[in-house]
């Protein structure tokens, strides 16, 4: 059977926020606890940051320490995942050379997340080759380390379905070299995308409607207790509504039936809270500081150990130092499998030295 190897990872462009904590973290923290992989890459894609953050630098590389502090916090173990920093590895570059042109420019236009991304950025009229081409750098992220899986939300389906087709042109082209690696979507609905507290989509530093890992305890409070709910739910006997409703979508991510019987013995579980909301009956104000609870008593051992890791910085670097040099052995072994199969390795593949020799000797 063929060895599973793990490849991840995230842009720093931010502090890591509980939505990137129960959409990947959490799970990344099982999968690299579970045994089952033999080996687990998660990499600080400071490069892919730079993509739409070229005028700001100083942002991408003070939040790589931010980003490996939540990762250590969180549970990530130096053990036994490599974590890395993606510009240290210049591998990684030169594969996305070679694949660039198995990749058709339109190819790329087609893809709904980077067409989300240049309407957000505003970048329609300007957007930078870099950028454009991110989603060919990625695959050279996946396939440098020969990942099968690949955990992830679902924003990132279109970047793994690229890889899968470079891969399948590289080997088809250039013979059976690379692998084709496969998504792992968030097991759990819930954890698809959790909402900003705001009840926005998406959770964003710039819509100021997150809660980071690192945030303390009264700002979890703080954020819950002003949280978006159902906005016709006025009064407790109002019957209320669970779907859209954030405070639900949140527990739907983070309380187990420990918790309530920890905080909130009146339900069993979740169900039975939900369907007393729809009723009517239920307050707001109670279930949010049920959800407090919950998010406190998840967060506060992650925020502890952030804070013994924030004590020990040279310990971080030195994590990802060895991380990148781990990581980036295995990616020049495998450049060095793609320059073999497309025949570019003038100078140490005797083979080609002596076809250029009997050519003209002969
Ligand atoms: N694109 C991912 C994000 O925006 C980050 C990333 C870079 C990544 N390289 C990767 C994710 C390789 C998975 C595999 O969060």
């Amino acid at each position: 059977m063929k060895e599973k190897i793990i490849l991840t990872g995230d842009r720093p462009t931010g502090r890591l926020h509980i939505g990137h904590y129960v959409g990947s973290l959490r799970r990344r923290v099982e999968l690299q606890n579970s045994g089952e992989f033999k080996d687990i890459f998660v990499m600080i894609a400071d490069a892919q940051a730079l993509t739409d953050n070229a005028e700001n630098p100083e942002k991408v590389r003070q939040n790589i320490v931010e980003v490996a502090l939540d990762y250590l916090a969180a549970g990530l173990d130096p053990e036994k995942t490599n974590i890395m920093i993606q510009s240290q590895i210049p591998e990684l570059t030169e594969l996305t050379f070679y694949y660039m042109n198995l990749v058709t420019v339109a190819r790329v236009q087609r893809n709904p997340t980077v067409k989300a991304e240049i309407q957000m950025r505003n970048f329609e009229a300007s957007i930078p080759v870099g950028f454009f081409t991110y989603p060919i750098s990625q695959a050279s992220d996946i396939t440098a380390f020969k990942a099968t899986t690949v955990p992830v939300g679902e924003d990132q389906e279109p970047m793994i379905e690229q890889t899968r087709e470079i891969v399948r042109k590289f080997n088809s082209v250039y013979g059976e070299t690379l692998v084709e690696p496969e998504i792992m979507l968030p097991d759990d609905a819930s954890c698809m995308r959790l909402p900003g507290t705001d009840g926005q989509q998406k959770m964003s530093k710039s819509l100021g409607n997150c809660i980071y890992l690192a945030s303390g305890e009264n700002e979890i409070k703080k954020a819950v207790m002003s949280m978006f709910t159902d906005p016709g739910h006025l009064k407790v006997e109002d019957p209320g509504k669970v779907e859209g409703n954030t405070v639900f979508q949140y527990l739907d991510a983070f309380s187990n039936e420990d918790h309530f019987a920890e905080y909130c013995p009146d339900y069993k579980n979740l169900e039975e809270m939900k369907e007393h909301y729809r009723k009517g009956g239920l307050g707001d104000v109670k279930v949010k500081k049920f959800l407090n609870n919950v998010l406190q008593e998840t967060l506060r051992p992650i925020r502890e150990k952030r804070h013994e890791f924030e004590k020990d910085i040279p310990y971080v670097y030195e994590v990802l130092k060895k991380g990148t040099e781990v990581s980036r052995e295995v990616a020049a072994r495998t450049l060095h499998e793609v320059k073999d199969a497309m025949k570019i390795n003038y100078f140490d593949n005797e083979d080609l030295i002596k076809e250029t020799l009997e050519k003209y000797n002969a």
